[in-house]
């Protein structure tokens, strides 16, 4: 087994935690009075989803809430980032709350400070009502203060005992894969015509940040998924996608918030008011002070120019040289490192303490003889959480790290095929199995808490 040099102590009241989100792993999509989201109808539509599996029941966390807050107490984290299903609070996206749905998660969050653990709820990870999809989703502005009202509901009963508040996950992922591409629900394959996505998206968090806080919200943040860009060459040509492609991924969704301005989309033809949509007093809107900015960080992304008639001004090219997960993405500890640095060069004095709220790896996980063998994620989190503590070391104020995931799930358009969990579940039991990288991140948190 590897022995792994010791790291710097963290600071006091650092979160170390982990994250998950609704769809992938409660099930119980009717029960309650949950209404249906797109990812319900999504799902059935046939070839969408590898071996047509669903989240029906997922990890039944619904009905076994209770065992897997005791794996995250055995864990000794002191945080854990859920996403609240909008249709068990409301189940048309509209009107009164659902005293069932409410109910849930107020248990939940009882059962975690019970237990010392710092809830993170996500109001928003890509679970809208179908109700609202219906009138157009995140293509209508109505959407956004749609979401506003749902974050004043749930804050209305959570925020005397939630401290810290996380609006939206990844409006990115969200605007590319749901919208632009449709590999996601709701299944649009708009491509550059989405963007107005993308402001409807970041008005509802500036109105919800606005609306949580009228409830009481002390903290609020947003979890983005961040990506430091790499040109494949030193061309002028490859440095312009990678310009076009951080524009796109990373500033589209950061300027706005901590600027209060969008980035230059002209390499996509969309112009500052990205398509028509954005209106006065909306940016000052999403520029509301932040107490927190939430980095998802998976890996980096190389690009180059386009080819003639690609349709975008950039086009991914692989990074060789470096491991791979069961997904097929580069392992790259050193770009968190790259990631936080950059972001601190970025922003400055605008930018907010950073909490890692997403960081971990797929591999292909298997139980032997009641035990499960995981060294690439060993690898993975050990690797990332040293850089991590290097760009404090020069300075990023980050707050804690939550990786992802608790416990193998299911992964969108990969049905159950990609395990990224420190916890095994065999999905036809339910039996939930610690790999060793849960028992691994268990010392090592008792060590970085205690020091
Ligand atoms: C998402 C998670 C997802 C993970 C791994 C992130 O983009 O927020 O829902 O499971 O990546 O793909």
């Amino acid at each position: 087994m590897t022995a792994y040099p010791p790291l710097p102590p963290f600071p006091a009241g650092f979160h170390w935690g982990t994250s998950t989100s609704a769809y992938q792993i409660e099930g119980a999509p009717t029960e309650d009075g949950k209404g249906v989201s797109i990812w319900d109808t999504f799902v059935r539509r046939p070839g969408v989803i590898r071996e047509a599996q669903t989240g029906d029941v997922a990890c039944d966390h619904y009905h076994r809430t209770a065992d897997d807050i005791a794996l995250m107490s055995d864990l000794g984290v002191n945080a854990y980032r859920f996403s609240v299903a909008w249709t068990r609070i409301q189940p048309d996206g509209t009107g009164p709350a659902n005293p069932a749905g409410l109910a849930f998660y107020d248990r939940l969050v009882d059962a975690l400070l019970e237990k010392g653990i710092t809830p993170f709820p996500t109001l928003f990870h890509w679970d809208l009502p179908q109700a609202l999809e219906d009138r157009d989703g995140w293509l209508a502005r109505d959407t956004a203060h749609r979401f506003a009202d749902y974050a004043a509901l749930l804050a209305g009963r959570l925020a005397d005992r939630v401290e810290h508040w996380i609006t939206l996950n990844e409006p990115f992922i969200h605007l590319a894969y749901g919208y632009a591409f449709g590999v996601h629900a709701p299944g649009r394959a708009l491509m550059t015509d989405a963007i107005p996505v993308a402001h409807h998206q970041l008005l509802a968090h500036g109105l919800a940040v606005s609306a949580l806080r009228s409830a009481g919200a002390a903290r609020v943040l947003i979890a983005n998924n961040l990506t430091p860009v790499w040109p494949a060459t030193d061309a002028a040509e490859d440095r312009a996608a990678a310009d076009a492609y951080d524009a796109l991924h990373n500033r589209l969704f950061t300027d706005p918030i901590l600027l209060g301005r969008y980035p230059d989309l002209s390499a996509y033809g969309t112009g500052p008011d990205l398509g028509g949509v954005v209106r006065d007093g909306d940016l000052e809107l999403i520029a509301a002070p932040l107490d927190g900015l939430g980095v998802n960080y998976y890996n980096p992304t190389r690009v180059a120019a386009p080819g003639p008639e690609h349709g975008l001004p950039f086009q991914d090219v692989p990074i060789d040289g470096v491991p791979r997960s069961a997904f097929d993405w580069p392992v790259v500890p050193d770009g968190l490192r790259e990631l936080l640095v950059s972001l601190a060069d970025r922003y400055g004095a605008a930018l907010p303490p950073i909490h890692i709220t997403e960081n971990g790896t797929s591999a292909d996980d298997k139980v032997v003889a009641g035990r499960v063998a995981d060294p690439e994620r060993i690898a993975f989190l050990d690797g990332h959480i040293r850089a991590l503590a290097q760009a404090m070391a020069a300075g990023v104020d980050v707050r804690g790290y939550l990786t992802w995931t608790l416990m193998d799930n299911f992964e969108w358009a990969e049905g159950f095929t990609q395990r990224f969990g420190l916890v095994h579940v065999d999905h036809e039991t339910q039996a939930r199995t610690p790999k060793d990288s849960y028992y691994w991140l268990r010392d090592r948190i008792k060590e970085w808490r205690s020091a």
